[in-house]
């Protein structure tokens, strides 16, 4: 049984049990997300899995990896498969389009990975994730070490044609750089109100120590929205 403690737990493990019984079925090769709101659900999916729940998925963090062990999901390796039926995953916010930031967990690249290897990409959150414009969280992009400090000026360039005087700032973890399961750093930019994810969300390839980025525009098919009452909302 899951013990949350908080009423944003209970909205976002609300969010993740309405998406479980609306798109997953026995048989499915599924995506399973990172962050809390994920590893409640990944939780949530374990007694499913208990009740007789054939499924098996493909994690997008060893964070993640680890929460499904000890939940008894079966995984999958993503080299093993060459497409999933559904990803659930949780955003730091998003937007009435389904436009996403995420990363806050350093997980963005995994997660973009599977992601587009799926099918349908369900976002799953709690009611405090909507906003109105994507920006007031910092959005993170992921680079390579090799000249970090260089890549990190390239974006500020980048930014300075969509308006915006703000630095990247390397994300740490105490004293280091936080380094990604993919062994990469993690730059955050505060932009504070990205006018034009669309636009802005293709550039980020033009910049060649770029990895990956956290805007997660066209991506998501539907938002399972969460509520501490324990109701859920399937917004499409
Ligand atoms: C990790 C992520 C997470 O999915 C995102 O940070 C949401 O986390 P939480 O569910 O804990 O709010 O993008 O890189």
């Amino acid at each position: 049984m899951l013990q949350p403690k908080t009423n944003q737990d209970k909205a976002k493990i609300a969010a993740g049990r309405k998406a479980i019984a609306t798109y997953f079925r026995n048989d499915m090769r599924v995506g399973l997300g990172s962050g809390t709101t994920s590893h409640w659900m990944v939780r949530a999916l374990g007694e499913e899995v208990k009740k007789g729940l054939r499924i098996a998925g493909v994690p997008t963090s060893n964070a993640t990896r680890a929460v499904a062990i000890e939940a008894g999901v079966p995984l999958l390796d993503l080299n093993d498969v060459t497409e999933l039926e559904v990803t659930l995953d949780g955003p730091d916010e998003v937007d009435r389009q389904g436009r996403m930031i995420k990363g806050g967990g350093a997980c963005l690249l995994w997660e973009k990975m599977v992601a587009r290897a799926s099918r349908r990409m369900v976002c799953i959150a709690d009611d405090t994730k909507i906003v109105e414009t994507l920006g007031r969280f910092p959005l993170p992009i992921e680079v390579i070490q090799f000249g970090w400090r260089n890549t990190a000026w390239q974006l500020r360039k980048l930014f300075g044609e969509f308006g915006f005087a703000e630095v990247p700032i390397i994300r740490r973890g105490g004293d280091n750089p936080v380094i990604t399961d993919s062994g990469n750093y993690i730059l955050d930019c505060h932009l504070k109100a990205i006018g034009n994810p669309d636009g802005l969300a293709p550039r980020f390839n033009e910049i060649p120590g770029v990895v990956e980025h956290g805007l997660f525009v066209g991506i998501a098919n539907e938002i399972v929205i969460g509520h501490a009452d324990g109701t859920a909302d399937v917004l499409v």
